[in-house]
C-alpha cells in the first residue's frame, strides 16, 4: 500500500500541512517535512488531534486481486452450486525410466516416448484422456535426479499421485524422493509396478511391496490403504485395472471447480519459441481460460493470443484440469508459477512490472514511518 505522508494526509482530512507539521513536531521532538511518512496508527491519531476521525480504505492493488482469485480458487468460495466436476488431475511420477512415459504412452495410445531425445522425459508433458466418457488429466514428469524440482511442482498440482516401479528394480533414490512429494502434498496415492511382463517380476513383488511399506506406502493387499496395480507398458497388462483404481478414487472425491470464474493455474513449462514468441504450458484448474484474457503468469503478462489443446489444434477456451499451450505473455515464467486472469490488461501489466522491479531488486530506499509509538514518545 502507498505510505501515507504528512502531505497526503493534510489533503485528505483538509487540515493545512503546516498545522500538521507543527503538531508533529510537538508530539515527536522530530524534525519533519511535508514527505515524512507516518503509519496507519500513528496517522489515525494524528487526524484525531485535529478533530478528525480518519477511516483508511484499502483499494485493491492489481497485485492483491492476484493473490485474491488464487485463495478464492484454492478455498473454494464460490458457492457450491456453482461448483462442478472437473476431471482428475494425476501425475506419475518415479524413478528414471522406470516406464513412467510408456505407460502414459499406452493409454494415450501415442507415442510420446519415440520422440524425446533419447527417451528421458526432459520437461512436463501434459495430456487429457477419455476413457467411458471419462476424462483424465495426466501428468508426466522426469525421473532423473536433476529433476527434483519437477517433480515437486507435479506434485502439487495434481489429485492423484501415480508412483511407478519398475518390477525388475524396486525402490529406487528418485521414488523416495517421489513419494516424499507426494506425501507432502497430501494427495492420493497409487503404486504401479511396471514392468511386470519382464522374466523375473513376479519374483521381486515381496520384496518391492516391503520396500514400499518401509516408505510408508502400505499396500491394500498388507492392509494398507494404497492400491498396487501390477502394469506392463509393453503389453498393457493392469493398465485398465489402474484407469479403474483411478476412476474409482475420482468417484469417491468428485472433484469440482467452477468454470465460470476468472481462470487461476499452474504454468508447467515455458519457452520461447523461434516465430511463436513466450510459449507456456499451462495448467488450467480452476475458472476458464479464453483467447483474449488479460493473464499474468510470473514476471509474465499479456492477452492470451493462442490456445492450443494437448494435441496442438488450435481452441477458444479451456476449463477446469485442461493443459494447454498458450502464446502471448511477453516474459516466460518459470515453471511452478501461478496464473491467474485479471480483469484488465492494465492490471495484468502493473503485477508484472511490480514483480520485475521487485526481482531487479530496486529499491526505493529505507524510508521510516513514524509510528504511533514515536509519536507518543514525548508524551
Ligand atoms: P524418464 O522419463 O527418463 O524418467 O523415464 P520413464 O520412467 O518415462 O521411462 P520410459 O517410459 O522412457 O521407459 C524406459 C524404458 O523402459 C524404455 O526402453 C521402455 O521401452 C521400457 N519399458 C517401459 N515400460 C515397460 C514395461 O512395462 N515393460 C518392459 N519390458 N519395458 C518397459
Ligand atoms: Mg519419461
Amino acid at each position: 500500500e502507498p505510505p501515507i505522508t504528512l502531505r497526503s494526509l493534510s489533503e485528505a482530512i483538509g487540515i493545512k500541512a503546516n498545522q500538521l507539521m507543527r503538531r508533529m513536531m510537538d508530539l515527536t521532538g522530530q524534525l519533519v517535512t511535508i514527505n515524512t511518512t507516518l503509519d496507519e496508527d500513528a496517522a489515525i491519531e494524528l487526524a484525531l488531534e485535529f478533530g478528525v476521525e480518519l477511516a483508511i480504505v484499502r483499494e485493491e492493488t492489481a497485485e492483491d486481486q492476484f493473490d485474491r482469485l488464487l485463495e478464492d480458487a484454492r478455498a473454494e468460495e464460490t458457492a457450491p452450486e456453482h461448483l462442478q466436476p472437473r476431471p482428475p488431475i494425476v501425475t506419475i511420477l518415479g524413478h528414471v525410466d522406470h516406464g513412467k512415459t510408456s505407460l502414459l504412452d499406452y493409454i494415450r495410445k501415442a507415442n510420446v516416448v519415440a520422440s524425446e531425445t533419447g527417451g528421458i522425459t526432459q520437461h512436463i508433458g501434459a495430456y487429457q484422456v477419455e476413457q467411458d466418457g471419462r476424462r483424465v488429466t495426466f501428468v508426466d514428469t522426469p525421473g532423473h535426479e536433476a529433476f527434483t524440482a519437477m517433480r515437486a511442482r507435479g506434485a502439487n498440482v495434481t489429485d492423484i499421485a501415480v508412483v511407478v516401479v519398475a518390477a525388475d528394480d524396486g525402490v529406487m533414490p528418485q521414488t523416495k524422493e517421489a513419494i516424499a512429494h507426494a506425501k507432502a502434498a497430501g494427495v492420493q496415492i497409487v503404486v504401479a509396478l511396471n514392468k511386470i511382463d519382464l522374466p523375473g517380476a513376479e519374483g521381486n513383488v515381496n520384496r518391492i511391496l516391503g520396500e514400499l511399506s518401509a516408505e510408508g506406502l502400505i499396500p491394500e493387499e498388507y492392509g494398507g490403504d494404497v492400491p498396487v496395480v501390477r502394469t506392463s507398458a509393453v503389453s498393457g497388462q493392469g493398465v485398465d485395472d489402474l484407469l479403474a483404481t483411478l476412476a474409482t478414487i475420482a468417484e469417491v472425491y468428485e472433484y469440482k471447480a467452477n468454470p465460470d470464474r476468472p481462470a487461476t493455474g499452474t504454468c508447467l513449462e515455458a519457452e520461447i519459441s523461434e516465430g511463436r514468441g513466450v510459449i507456456a504450458t499451462v495448467l488450467v484448474q480452476d475458472g476458464t481460460l479464453r483467447v483474449g484474457d488479460a493473464i499474468v503468469c510470473g514476471e509474465g503478462f499479456g492477452r492470451v493470443r493462442a490456445l492450443f489443446d494437448d494435441q496442438g489444434r488450435s481452441i477458444q477456451e479451456a476449463g477446469p484440469s485442461t493443459p494447454v499451450e498458450i502464446s502471448g505473455l511477453d516474459a516466460v515464467p518459470t515453471a511452478g508459477e501461478k496464473f491467474a486472469v485479471l480483469e484488465d490488461i492494465s492490471q495484468a501489466r502493473e503485477v508484472a512490472e511490480t514483480r520485475r522491479t521487485r526481482s531487479r531488486g530496486a529499491s526505493l530506499g529505507e524510508t521510516k514511518a513514524i509510528t504511533l509509538e514515536n509519536l507518543y514518545s514525548k508524551m
